[in-house]
């Protein structure tokens, strides 16, 4: 089936920071901008018809030279620890991550926690 996309700005995903819309290209009506801190997050809660092995994308935009390394935690098991998200060139150049994630029947949290005070990359949506 199709992905479905997640926007980081819309219910339920919680963004711990600002929901931004002064870097273009982002998809909705804008992006999560996460505090510059460790432990800070951006959370979707996803719905899984069936458990399983599933792929997830995640859109970013980081437009320092430096990773904004993040842990990747599903259901508040940290599944990848400090996930490179890497400079994309510009804060609207915007590139995709994609992952594989073991998930539950019905909902799913997945969060991106960064590891260091530079916190997360820009957050524009997961697709799941
Ligand atoms: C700039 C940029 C933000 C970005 C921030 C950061 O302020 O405009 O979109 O999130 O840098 O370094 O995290």
């Amino acid at each position: 089936a199709a992905p479905v996309r997640y926007e980081a700005e819309s219910s339920p995903a919680v963004c711990t920071g600002t929901i931004d819309s002064d870097h273009a290209g982002y998809s909705g009506s804008g992006f999560c901008n996460g505090n510059n801190a460790v432990g800070a997050y951006v959370q979707f809660t996803v719905n899984a018809s069936v458990a399983g092995t599933a792929t997830l994308a995640v859109r970013f935009a980081n437009g320092t030279t430096a990773s904004r390394p993040a842990d990747l935690i599903v259901n508040g098991t940290r599944v990848q620890p400090a996930v490179a998200f890497e400079g994309t060139g510009a804060w609207n150049a915007w590139s995709n991550k994609t992952f594989s994630v073991s998930v539950s029947a019905g909902g799913n949290t997945i969060r991106l926690s960064p590891t260091t005070s530079s916190g997360l990359a820009n957050i524009d949506y997961l697709d799941f």
